[in-house]
């Protein structure tokens, strides 16, 4: 279920320990923080609820498990809480949601997952979460923006790695009504375009993201743009092979053959790599 930071090592022991998280968020008050109903041993660093059916908290509709030490989630981590509305890992040492580990959420309106580590977060992360409106991922070292999302509200990509956040990212982007797209290294190409775009509707929270790349505009906010500015800045350039050349490899019927090239274009292109006649693998770096 939930992994804290070397604590607990006995996956028996995992599940118990959601609900006492639950238990110490929802009772504050117990002494030294020991769940009622559940066993503490301070020197063993050891709390046992075994079997103390704990299950009343199945309709639990907010679960704030901010500021701990959880480091893994497992897939189904949360799938009995399905009333769950509102969801806080803020704060914890999260570097990866694994696939599913939202799963059976669908009442989620507002997930928070800001100030943890993760590098990464797949496309299908959020696929079950068809209610989601609220998504906090700032404070992250977030290098890829994610997909999938559905009606996103406000989208908090706040100090992240991200050089771009495309549009391609929503299933519909007009639901969007707050971006945080601040502290990031931002491209502003095209990719960015759709929201200059929208500078003037979508709400920044007071902090408008501003560009690093091109240096011509490093430094600027996106919401400081004029209109005729617009289409200066914000473009892109299909990208063409450099020092086209014949390149000659012999090779047997069946085997892969690679073709080194250089492109170049606006993004900077990946390094594409011929395998066969027809099928281009590329490598961006
Ligand atoms: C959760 O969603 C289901 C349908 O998806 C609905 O029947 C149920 O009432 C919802 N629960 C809450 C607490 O909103
Ligand atoms: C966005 O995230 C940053 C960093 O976690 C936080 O300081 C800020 O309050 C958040 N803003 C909104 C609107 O969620």
């Amino acid at each position: 279920l939930i992994t804290p930071h070397s604590f607990l090592s006995d996956v028996g022991w995992l599940l118990p320990f959601l609900f006492l998280l639950l238990m110490i968020t929802v009772s504050p008050a117990q002494s030294q923080g020991c769940p009622q109903r559940c066993e503490c041993i301070a020197k063993l660093k050891t709390v046992s609820c075994y079997g103390k059916h704990l299950l009343p908290y199945s309709r639990l509709e907010k679960l704030d498990l901010s500021e701990n030490m959880i480091s893994v989630l497992e897939p189904n981590a949360f799938s009995s809480l399905q009333n769950l509305k509102s969801l806080s890992l803020r704060g914890n040492q999260l570097k990866l949601v694994p696939m599913g580990a939202f799963s059976r959420l669908s009442n989620l309106t507002s997930l928070d997952l800001s100030g943890n580590k993760i590098v990464i977060l797949l496309d299908f992360t959020f696929q079950d979460l068809r209610s989601l409106k609220n998504l906090e991922v700032g404070d992250n070292d977030l290098p890829y923006a994610l997909g999938g999302l559905r009606q996103i509200r406000l989208l908090n990509l706040s100090s992240n790695s991200l050089v771009t956040l495309e549009e391609g990212a929503f299933q519909s982007v007009n639901t969007l009504e707050t971006l945080r797209l601040d502290g990031n290294p931002l491209a502003c190409d095209c990719r960015l375009l759709w929201i200059l775009q929208r500078r003037k509707t979508l709400n920044f929270d007071g902090a408008s993201p501003v560009c690093m790349t091109p240096v011509e505009v490093q430094g600027h906010a996106l919401n400081a743009f004029s209109d005729s500015a617009l289409f200066d800045h914000f473009t892109c350039q299909k990208p063409k092979i450099r020092n086209r050349k014949l390149q000659q490899i012999s090779a047997r019927e069946g085997q892969v053959v690679s073709f080194i090239c250089r492109a170049e274009g606006e993004p900077t292109p990946c390094s594409c790599v011929t395998v066969y006649a027809y099928l281009y693998v590329c490598v961006c770096v």
